[in-house]
């Protein structure tokens, strides 16, 4: 294989220059090499490094011989989780599956639904109604095992499958992946004899995609795990601290972000020009903003669907405030090919496109949008995908993270924490009143 993902960033230039670039080629270097030698903030946090490169090939046998059970006994197959004990996975389901997979009936997969990622009562309804007549099995990830959102879905969906298929019967449906000894749902587990998946310890849940949390529900939704891997280990070599910088995308990438924020490019968008990408952005925002936002300082992490959102919030990326960067994925090839028709009447006047190509008109539509942003004020970063394959969205899961261990140790944060996150649990759990909380709960109270 041959193709691989390329990163243009000569859309920058203009607002920042290649000297500014250039000239941070030693930084990006030092920080690479301080994610590899453990040196950097949040160096118990590093094993998704060699993640790739150390899956062995008893772990993938183990995780498609549970993919072959669930598939084998579940029409649907529910994936409790939250942040990136989720978005990994969707991401790369979204972007492989058909769009309307969950639509098709002379199915060869099951379909994949989510669940514990919000707290929606409705939600959580409707997915019972729909799961009512099913089989169905649940995968329940938390790598602490104590976060609430997927605790409240998970208790709720395994009463459902108990009740629909008896207590026996619902253990060999339920999988759970969490730590190796501790959290609520490691005792659980243990005590019903689930099958169970180990997040390592030094993998935190944002970079945890090629790990059993995002390997699972990849595999039993019917792609192929090995390629993703095979295409993480090649942009794993690609982006090492002894390849060149001017070879090096992730070190470009997290290097010209940097400057770009410097320069007052407070927010970067993450564009796509294939609504199968929606997911692979979210997973991104995650994985840079969490990584990233905090001592006060960061890049805020946003996304649009082109050319969807180009009839909403383009007026603003074209006119607005001028603190933004985008950053566009674009897909070379796509997997199906579909032509304009002739018509005899052109009423819609779109006779001029006889035979051509959607993906033309897309690309077009990508290249006018580019030339326009750029006009307009807003530098723009091109990432490359060759294909919609397993192979490439590895690639491009292993780039991204390496860029954001890159860029937050640039930007002088600790990529691998998120004490942010905390404050609203400590605040929900006192308004709660859950045991532990009491004092708290007084004190909030007084605040209402
Ligand atoms: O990146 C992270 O660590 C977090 O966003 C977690 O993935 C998220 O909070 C879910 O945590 P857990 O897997 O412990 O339930």
């Amino acid at each position: 294989m041959d193709k691989v993902i390329r990163l243009d960033v000569s859309k920058t230039l203009g607002f920042i220059s290649q000297e500014n670039i250039n000239s941070n080629a030693a930084l990006a270097k030092q920080c690479n090499e301080a994610l590899h030698n453990g040196s950097g903030k949040g160096n118990d946090f590093l094993g998704w490094l060699k993640l790739p490169s150390s899956i062995t090939d008893a772990e993938f046998k183990d995780i498609e011989a549970t993919a072959k059970t669930l598939r084998d006994k579940c029409e649907v197959v529910v994936v409790v989780g939250i942040g990136g004990s989720y978005l990994g996975a969707r991401a790369v389901i979204d972007a492989l599956n058909s769009s309307f997979d969950w639509l098709e009936r002379d199915r060869k997969n099951p379909v994949i639904v989510y669940a514990g990622n919000n707290i929606g009562e409705d939600y959580i309804a409707e997915l019972i109604a729909y799961l009512g007549d099913k089989s169905f099995g649940i995968i329940n990830i938390s790598k602490s095992g104590t976060t609430t959102e997927p605790a409240l879905a998970f208790r709720i969906l395994k009463r459902e499958l108990e009740n629909q298929v008896g207590k026996q019967e619902a253990k060999s449906r339920i999988v759970a992946i969490t730590d190796a000894a501790r959290g609520a749902l490691h005792t659980l587990a243990k005590k019903e004899g689930y099958k169970m998946f180990v997040i390592p310890d030094n993998v935190g849940g944002r970079y945890s995609v090629l790990t059993p949390v995002g390997l699972l529900p990849i595999a039993v939704a019917g792609f192929n795990i090995r390629q993703l891997v095979a295409g993480a280990v090649y942009m794993e070599e690609q982006t090492a601290p002894n390849v060149a910088f001017d070879k090096n995308i992730s070190e470009i990438y997290a290097v010209t972000r940097n400057e770009l924020y410097k320069k007052g490019k407070k927010i970067e968008i993450l564009a796509n020009f294939s609504p199968k990408l929606h997911f692979i952005a979210e997973w991104w925002k995650q994985l840079y903003g969490e990584s990233e936002g905090k001592e006060h300082k960061g890049i805020f992490n946003a996304a649009v669907d082109f050319t969807t959102d180009l009839h909403s919030m383009g007026q603003w990326i074209q006119e607005g405030e001028r603190s933004i960067f985008e950053t566009v994925l674009s897909v070379v090839e796509p997997n199906n090919k579909v032509v304009v028709p002739a018509d005899e009447e052109d009423l819609d006047g779109l006779n001029f496109l006889i035979d051509k190509r959607v993906d033309y008109v897309n690309k077009m539509a990508e290249l006018g949008t580019q030339l326009a942003h750029v006009d307009g004020g807003v530098p723009n970063i091109k990432v490359e995908i060759p294909q919609l394959t397993e192979y490439y969205l590895g690639q491009l899961i292993y780039f991204f993270e390496k860029a954001c261990g890159i860029s937050g140790y640039i930007l002088g944060v600790n990529p691998f924490d998120q004490p942010g996150v905390e404050a609203y649990k400590k605040n929900m759990f006192a308004l709660l009143n859950k045991p532990g909380f009491e004092k708290e709960h007084e004190a909030i109270k007084k605040r209402l």
